[in-house]
């Protein structure tokens, strides 16, 4: 059994053949974290790896063990006040207006699996045998309240899933403000902090900050959905760690709503990383005989660099945290009108442009934004009934009309929202999020629904699937464009508004739960503004996501780099889009916008019958590329070979699992006059194969590895009359980009 149970010191080693993750009871009768990390062997004892001894100043728990303080001391699950004055995992306000809590160790169970967590996305397991959990039941006698601490250690992955649970057994309702889903005390704070932040259109841009000495540093959302701004994903990594080696952490917040993660490094050079909902606004009235379940952390350790981590964090997240139909298939071939046409469209120049994409092989036609109600900018949001004045033969009409030509049908919603000039809201103005008496800000000139209401949930279900049952949808772009300001709900008294936030994730949890049960064979991409909610959370729902509005492919393969870290490449909606671009006004060639979206769940989002036939042949080209190839670039082994954001030239590729067969993508982000040679060093291939490099030359992959693939630029050769090209110039030039395929037999070529 991977968790064994030392009875002495009550210890519990979770493992696997990657890792360890070691803790114990404290003197007060806590948990304390003893390791995380390599696997190591197990031991009768771990008494040796608690922090002892008696500091000046430090207050002491435990009568009579000046060597004990909680300031210094590794915690499972810490609390604030009981002599520890670092940041606590949670925090809780009893009637007396007393925040001391004493959880102390009650009890254990070991089980085969993993159970699941209701309400909320979590990850899973498909047969019991692939992990076990670890569920510690602490108690606080005074009011009754159980902390229940849960850990799963998966038979393959280096992977740790955490989360906890509050139940209330007493007869008093304490009010839970802090509620963090993990908390783990690092044995150091030699580590640099790495987020992915950014804002709409640049999202997932990767910073390295160094934390704060003696302090904490911090990210957060306050928008009621995870954001842009912030991912509630984080990466703690050596100083020399880089992409192929050294030590580092993975935190994936299984959640999309306001969060807040923090490493909180002391002064006995301890780190502390914490991450859950964001404590600020919230307060959980937790009812005798209630429970409150957080979100979950994955927890990803990796010895071997950053493309190791991404690699079991991309492996788990596919597998173990997305599901459905879609889960394991490759994904089909878009074409989305919303940059070909906005909301001003007729069914007749929509089945001109669907036509063409028939044509061109296109497998999915999207209709985006415009179907509804009076839809305009400023009205029609919630008004789920096709607007007949654009589609006289209804949704059914136009479905019918894809699928004769070959094509799946799609369609986009935004369910969450209304606009002020919709029938949803002269009907149900109770139906919105709004503070009584003040001001509403709009986003987008739109309201957010109360989804922390059932019946509103409800309501919007029941519009939504008046409007598709029998239409024959294969697809929903799932929308959301506005966060959430003047917080309120009618629906709740006043001492629950605190809990209004996470409500309104449920609900939004609850709405994804009931679409994905009535309409299972549909594939789900969540959008939000482009990227604005681009989150483990949503993935359990959805397969993929719009990964950002910016469609320029030169931004592009920053926000894929950006976000291949934390989320896999199937998961990256990623469309061609019409030049000049229009977030960016950028000419990118068509070659090179296509070899950006490959990477990715591959569409395309212009008027097809603008293109030439040059163009269009092209496109045929890079669809039938997309068939032939789709299943490494989607689910291969992913690998960051070059940084857009360091570097003038950046690289990724994909390796199929049996390593015969890699595609590379290599980009010019910036060219410079007489730049030097480049070595692009390739990972994951077997050194031992030969690879045909797109059907020429063929080198070892040993030497493809160790030298590299060696690119001719047309850069390093100014025009001049005296200089020819030694070889063919494989790239031109600034956004110029090339992609090799690289085959093998698999026969191995002795050394
Ligand atoms: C924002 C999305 O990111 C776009 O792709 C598009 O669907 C628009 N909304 C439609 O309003």
């Amino acid at each position: 059994m991977p968790i064994i149970h030392n009875k002495e010191g009550n210890e519990f080693h979770l493992y696997n053949n990657k890792i360890s993750y070691i803790i114990r009871e404290l003197p007060n009768r806590q948990m304390g974290q003893v390791y995380f990390g390599k696997r190591v062997r197990h031991r009768e004892s771990y008494a040796d790896m608690i922090n002892n001894s008696c500091r000046p100043i430090s207050s002491n728990p435990v009568a009579k063990d000046p060597n004990f303080s909680l300031e210094f001391a590794r915690q499972e699950y810490p609390a604030f006040g009981t002599s520890d004055f670092r940041e606590p995992a949670y925090e809780i306000i009893q009637r007396n207006g007393s925040h001391i809590m004493e959880f102390v160790f009650d009890s254990f169970r070991i089980i085969q699996g993993k159970p699941e967590t209701e309400g909320l996305p979590h990850s899973y397991v498909e047969n019991k045998n692939e992990a076990w959990t670890l569920e510690i039941c602490m108690t606080d006698h005074l009011t009754g309240v159980k902390l229940v601490m849960f850990y799963s250690i998966y038979e393959n992955a280096a992977v740790i899933v955490r989360s906890v649970r509050f139940i209330n057994t007493g007869s008093e309702t304490v009010c839970l403000k802090r509620a963090m889903s993990m908390s783990l005390d690092i044995s150091d704070s030699d580590y640099e902090w790495l987020q992915f932040s950014g804002a709409w259109g640049r999202e997932r841009t990767p910073f390295i900050r160094d934390l704060e000495k003696s302090g904490v540093t911090m990210i957060e959302s306050m928008r009621g959905h995870s954001s842009s701004q912030h991912n509630p994903f984080v990466i703690l990594k050596r100083k020399n760690t880089t992409e192929d080696e050294g030590e580092a952490f993975g935190f994936n917040l299984v959640y999309s709503g306001n969060f807040m993660t923090l490493a909180d490094s002391d002064t006995f050079d301890h780190l502390r990383l914490m991450m859950g909902i964001n404590p600020r606004n919230f307060c959980w009235n937790l009812e005798p005989d209630t429970e409150f379940q957080t979100p979950e952390v994955i927890i990803t350790y990796t010895r071997n660099g950053l493309n190791e981590l991404s690699g079991s964090i991309h492996d788990f997240l596919r597998s173990r945290v997305a599901r459905g139909y879609w889960r394991d298939r490759t994904r089909p071939v878009v074409l989305n009108n919303w940059e070909a046409t906005g909301m001003d469209f007729t069914e007749e120049s929509i089945l001109q442009i669907a036509k063409k994409g028939a044509e061109a092989g296109i497998e999915l036609f999207v209709l985006d934004d415009g179907w509804f109600g009076s839809r305009k900018e400023e009205s029609g949001l919630g008004d789920w009934f096709p607007d007949r004045s654009k589609l006289p033969g209804g949704l059914k009409g136009l479905s019918e009309k894809i699928h004769a030509m070959g094509m799946k049908f799609g369609i986009w919603i935004e369910p969450e929202m209304g606009n002020p000039d919709s029938e949803l809201y002269r009907q149900h103005p109770e139906y919105v999020l709004r503070t009584p008496s003040r001001n509403k800000s709009l986003g987008r000139n739109q309201l957010v629904l109360d989804f922390s209401d059932p019946e509103v949930v409800e309501h919007i279900f029941n519009s939504l699937s008046t409007a598709f049952d029998g239409v024959g949808i294969d697809y929903i772009k799932w929308d959301m464009n506005a966060s959430v300001t003047e917080c309120y709900s009618a629906h709740w008294p006043a001492e629950k508004q605190g809990e209004v936030y996470h409500r309104y994730m449920l609900g939004v949890y609850s709405l994804y739960e009931k679409m994905t049960a009535a309409y299972p064979q549909v594939l789900f991409e969540s959008c939000a503004s482009g990227g604005c909610r681009f989150d483990a959370g949503m993935l359990y729902y959805a397969p993929q996501a719009w990964c950002s509005d910016d469609t320029d492919a030169i931004e592009r393969i920053k926000i894929q780099y950006g976000s291949s870290y934390g989320y896999p490449v199937s998961s990256f909606g990623a469309h061609v889009s019409a030049v000049p671009n229009q977030q960016t006004g950028r000419s990118v060639s068509l070659k090179t916008r296509g070899n950006t979206a490959f990477f990715g769940a591959f569409g395309y989002e212009m008027d097809l019958t603008k293109l030439s036939d040059e163009e269009f042949r092209q496109v045929r080209e890079q669809i039938r590329f997309v068939k032939e190839y789709r299943e490494v670039l989607q689910k291969g082994r992913f690998y960051r070979l070059g940084s857009p954001f360091e570097k003038d030239i950046a690289a990724w590729m994909s390796v199929s699992d049996d390593q015969k067969l890699a595609i590379v993508g290599v980009y010019i982000i910036k060219t410079n006059v007489n730049m030097g040679f480049r070595q692009i060093k390739l990972k994951g291939l077997n050194p031992s194969f030969d690879y045909e490099i797109n059907g020429k030359e063929i080198q070892g992959g040993d030497i493809l590895m160790e030298y590299g693939l060696t690119p001719q630029i047309a850069a390093e050769y100014p025009k001049v009359p005296y200089v020819s090209p030694a070889r063919t110039i494989e790239i031109s030039g600034e956004y110029d980009s090339k992609i090799y395929v690289l085959n093998s037999d698999g026969d191995s070529r002795p050394q």
